[in-house]
C-alpha cells in the first residue's frame, strides 16, 4: 500500500511536478518520424503536459516550440511553415527553431523588438525512426549504446500506442514479469512459422516448445532484480521438468523504458511517455540481430489495430476491449483477441487514469515494481539536494560506456542458466552480420 502523498509525487509529470522533474533529464520520445512523413510536416505534440509544435523547416532540421504564440496566444500549428521556421497565420511573426522570434512584419520597420522575444524551444533528435525531445535544464545528456541506437535504420522498426492511463501504470506493466503466464496466455499454440513481428509466439530459445506452452505450463516465475548503471536488470526463473530451466532477462531502464525480447531474432525498447498524468504513449523500438526488418508487415499488422492520426487504439474501454466471453473460454485467458497490445492497454487503464495505489497489495512477484518505485523516490531525492549527477546514466563519462542492455530467453539448468543466458546472447550477436552487436 502506498499513501496518497507518495502516489502523487510519483505520477505527475507537469512542469516543476517531483517525478516530472526526473522525466525531464533524459531524453523523452516526441513523435514518429513517419508522422512528419506528409506534405506538411508539422504537427501538435503534448509532451509531459506541455503543449508544443513539432516541424521540420524548409532546409529539414527539426524545431519543437511552444504552441501558443507568445504574441496573444494563437495556434502555431497552424502557422506558415517556411525554410527558416514556422510563421504565425495572425501577424505574421516568424520564430526559428531555437524559438527565437526573426521577423514582425507588422511592426515599425526598423523594430529591433523581436531581438527580444523568445520562446519555449527544446532540442530535438532523430533516431531510427523517432524524434526524441529534450525538455529539461542545461546540455541534453548523450545517448547511451543501446542496441536500438547501435543497429542501422534496416534493423529497428518504430510505432507507438495511446493508452489513457497515467504513465507509470503503463510501466510498471512492462516489469512485471508475471504476467505474461495468464494475461497473455493463449490457450492453443499456433505454428511458431507464423509468429513473425509477434510478442510470445516464437519458439522457446534452442526446442521446439512454443513460448507460449512454457509460458502456460510453468507459471511461478521466480524472479530477482539486479540494481545496473542504466535501471534495473530482471531475471525470471521457470523451472522445468528434467532439470532445465528457462531464463527470462528483461531490463528498466531509467526513467520510463523497458528492453525486453520479442522472439530469437528481435528485442524491443519501450517507452512510456507521459502525454499528460491521464494519458501515455508506448513507443517501441523493435531491433533485429538477424535479416533487416519487414517493415511493411510490421506496419500493417499495428496499423490495423491503431487510428491514425493519434494512434488511438481500435479496441478500447468503449467497446469492452473486444472482449468476448466464448474466446476467453477456449482460446485467450483475457477474451480479448490475439494481441497482445490490447491485453496491456486492458491491464493499464481498467484500474482507472491514475490508479489509487492505497488499494493495492503487492506480492513476491511485484519485487521490481517496489525497487523500481524506490529508485524514483531516490531520483527525486537527489534533484532535491541539487545532486542530478547522481541520476542514473546522467555522469556523461559512463554513458558512452553503457551497451545492450541483454534482453534473452534461454533455456539453461538450474545450475548453469546464468553462463548459459549470456551464452546464447553472444551467440546471437556474434552471429548479426549485419551490424556491430557485439557488447
Ligand atoms: S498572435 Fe502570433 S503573431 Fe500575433
Ligand atoms: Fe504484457
Amino acid at each position: 500500500m502506498m499513501g496518497q502523498k507518495l502516489n502523487e509525487r510519483l505520477t505527475q509529470t507537469g512542469p516543476g511536478s517531483d517525478a516530472g522533474n526526473v522525466l525531464r533529464y533524459y531524453w523523452q520520445p516526441a513523435a514518429l518520424s513517419d508522422e512528419l512523413a506528409g506534405k506538411r510536416p508539422v504537427i501538435p505534440v503534448r509532451l509531459l503536459g506541455e503543449d508544443l509544435v513539432l516541424f521540420r523547416n524548409g532546409k529539414g532540421e527539426l524545431g519543437l516550440v511552444a504552441r501558443a504564440c507568445p504574441h496573444r496566444g494563437v495556434d502555431l500549428c497552424y502557422g506558415r511553415l517556411e525554410d527558416n521556421g514556422l510563421r504565425c497565420s495572425f501577424h505574421g511573426w516568424l520564430f526559428n527553431r531555437e524559438g527565437q522570434c526573426v521577423e514582425q512584419p507588422g511592426e515599425p520597420e526598423g523594430s529591433t523588438m523581436h531581438e527580444r522575444i523568445r520562446t519555449t524551444a527544446y532540442p530535438v533528435v532523430e533516431k531510427n525512426g523517432i524524434i526524441f525531445a529534450y525538455l529539461g535544464p542545461d546540455e541534453p545528456p548523450e545517448f547511451p549504446n543501446f542496441d536500438c541506437f547501435r543497429a542501422p535504420d534496416t534493423h529497428v522498426f518504430a510505432f507507438k500506442g495511446l493508452w489513457k492511463c497515467n504513465w507509470l501504470q503503463a510501466m510498471e506493466v512492462g516489469i512485471d514479469p508475471a504476467h505474461a503466464s495468464f494475461l497473455h496466455r493463449f490457450l492453443q499454440d499456433e505454428d511458431p512459422a507464423d509468429g513473425y513481428g509477434k510478442q510470445f509466439r516464437d519458439k522457446a530459445s534452442n526446442t521446439d516448445v512454443p513460448m507460449t506452452k512454457l509460458l502456460r505450463d510453468y507459471h511461478r516465475p521466480d524472479i530477482t532484480v539486479e540494481e545496473t548503471n542504466y535501471g534495473m536488470r530482471l531475471i525470471s526463473l521457470r523451472h522445468m521438468d528434467n532439470d532445465k530451466t528457462h531464463v527470462r532477462v528483461t531490463n528498466q531502464i531509467f526513467p520510463v523504458a523497458i528492453s525486453i525480447p520479442m522472439s530469437r531474432e528481435m528485442i524491443i525498447t519501450q517507452w512510456h511517455v507521459p502525454v499528460d498524468d491521464e494519458k501515455c504513449y508506448w513507443y517501441s523500438m523493435f531491433t533485429s540481430f538477424g535479416k533487416p526488418i519487414d517493415k511493411d508487415i510490421m506496419r500493417a499488422q499495428r496499423l490495423k489495430e491503431h487510428r491514425l492520426p493519434d494512434y488511438a487504439p481500435i479496441k478500447n474501454k468503449e467497446n469492452n476491449y473486444g472482449y468476448n466471453p466464448d474466446e476467453q473460454t477456449s482460446e485467450t485467458y483475457t477474451g480479448m483477441g490475439f494481441d497482445i497490445n490490447v491485453h496491456d492497454q486492458w491491464a493499464v487503464e481498467s484500474p482507472g487514469a491514475i490508479f489509487d495505489r492505497r488499494n493495492e497489495h503487492l506480492g513476491k512477484t511485484d519485487v521490481a515494481i517496489i525497487k523500481y518505485r524506490r529508485m524514483l523516490t531516490a531520483a527525486i531525492d537527489n534533484l532535491k539536494s541539487d545532486n542530478a549527477d547522481a541520476l542514473p546514466m546522467c555522469n556523461a563519462s559512463d554513458v558512452q560506456t553503457i551497451f545492450g542492455p541483454i534482453s534473452n530467453d534461454t533455456i539453461g539448468t538450474r545450475d548453469n542458466w546464468r553462463e548459459e543466458f549470456q551464452t546464447s546472447d553472444t551467440a546471437r550477436r556474434e552471429a548479426c552480420s549485419d551490424w556491430d552487436a557485439t557488447l
